[in-house]
């Protein structure tokens, strides 16, 4: 029985195919997504894999509803697999944002689903750090964010000699385009179009844009021109004041696919322009009204980064650190009459905190002291008798060959 195409296995290490995904690396990069979250001091959210279809439709914009994993389920409810994180969100603040204290800054590390077609950094499913701060307008937090997608990645052993993060604004191009005088209608076909240009030809792109009335020339000489807007500046000096400056340029070019984003937008990539975006995100003011029916308005910003192409650009770098399987200590059981008193020890050392392994069944010494070597075990102990019948453990670290006997039998 074969997988799903653009799903994934995950096995521990070491890698039994060059096919499969390992979930060691994944925990990995779980631990630091966490780690850098918490020094932001943002907190951990979660919510169901299935939602409503609707929560999509609504503003997701047509790409993302395109590539919905969406089906009718047994009680006749049109419903989908998340293909991201943002509209649960959007919904859960809506639903209790009394009763936290603004602004609110929150985490996830969801799986989602998107049917798309398979590629190179692209699959049908991948997890996602997801960042978001509600309740907060001022600049402040839109640099608070990219402070943290960039420790996010430093914490990796990326430098700035790796990735770059493109900063751009929607607002910017709300006002090239309205100066242009270009009809509200046709800003969600301008935006997508801008939003292609790295990935169409020019006469294409040249097509869309006079679909809608602006000249292409234009449009190429706004990126070029590259000028920061007041509000652009004032991200760039914070992140100047933090020392993160070199992570981050101005680029109009990126404006982002996604229906709902309002303001600063925003995407990292590696700099040699190898691998797809590696985090992308922006500020999404009107999102949280849009789904609570006009109940709740709370501005809104926030990024996600995900798993796939991060682990590509890790592995390629050499970045990745060797998993072992973290085995501190191989009790050996050379002696069956042994195994009770054993047993007890290696529950005592459990209990203790230790990770410790050991043969389930009578084995010959020799492959025992093998399983121990393989394993990568700190240290092997081994219980003793002696003639009085008064049992010891001898410790032998296996990296510096030293040897310890404790009696009774405890911790080396
Ligand atoms: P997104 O740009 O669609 O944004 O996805 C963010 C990141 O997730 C991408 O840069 C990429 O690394 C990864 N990603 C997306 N699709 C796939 C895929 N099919 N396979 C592998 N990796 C993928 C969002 O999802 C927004 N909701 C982020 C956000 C949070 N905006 C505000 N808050």
């Amino acid at each position: 029985m074969e997988r799903l195409p653009g799903f994934r296995d995950f096995y521990p290490e070491p890698l039994p195919h060059p096919d499969v995904w390992s979930a060691d690396a994944r925990q990995y990069i779980f631990d630091k997504w966490r780690m850098v979250a918490r020094r932001y001091g943002f907190r951990e959210y979660d919510g169901p894999p299935l939602e409503p279809l609707e929560l999509y439709t609504l503003k997701s914009g047509a790409e993302i509803v395109g590539q919905l994993y969406n089906f009718v389920d047994k009680g006749e409810r049109s419903i989908s697999l998340r293909p991201e994180m943002t509209p649960t969100l959007a919904r859960m603040v809506a639903a209790h944002e009394r009763n936290y204290k603004k602004p609110i800054k929150w985490f996830a590390l969801p799986q989602l689903f998107r049917y798309e077609r398979q590629q190179k950094g692209r699959l049908r499913e991948h997890f996602q750090l997801n960042a978001d701060v509600i309740g907060e307008t001022d600049t402040a937090a839109d640099s608070e964010l990219l402070g943290l997608l960039i420790d996010t990645l430093r914490a990796f052993g990326l430098t700035a000699e790796d990735f770059v993060i493109r900063l751009s604004s929607r607002n910017a191009w709300q006002e090239f385009f309205q100066q242009r005088g270009g009809k509200p209608e046709d800003a969600y076909n301008f935006y997508q179009a801008v939003d292609k240009l790295e990935r169409e030809t020019p006469e294409e792109s040249r097509k869309k844009f006079s679909a809608v009335g602006i000249s292409f020339d234009e449009v190429n000489d706004f990126i070029k021109g590259g000028k920061p807007t007041a509000e652009l500046q004032a991200v760039v000096d914070n992140l100047t004041a933090r020392g993160l400056a070199a992570f981050v340029k101005i680029d109009y070019q990126v404006i982002r696919g996604l229906a709902y984003y309002t303001g600063v937008v925003f995407e990292a990539f590696d700099k040699k322009g190898e691998f797809r975006a590696i985090a992308g995100g922006g500020r999404y003011d009107n999102l949280i009204k849009l789904i609570s029916g006009g109940k709740v308005n709370l501005p809104a910003l926030g990024f996600g980064m995900g798993d796939v192409v991060l682990l590509e650009l890790l592995k390629q770098r050499g970045l990745l650190p060797k998993f072992d399987s973290q085995i501190q200590t191989f009790c050996l059981i050379e002696d069956e009459t042994l195994r009770p008193a054993s047993l007890a020890f290696i529950q005592q050392l459990r209990d203790a905190g230790q990770a410790v392994e050991y043969a389930l069944t009578p084995a010959k010494s020799d492959k025992q002291f093998k399983r121990a070597m393989e394993l990568k075990a700190q240290w092997t102990v081994k219980l003793e008798k002696t003639p009085e019948g008064a049992l010891s453990a001898k410790w032998k670290n296996l990296a510096t060959r030293e040897e310890k006997t404790i009696s009774p039998p405890g911790l080396p």
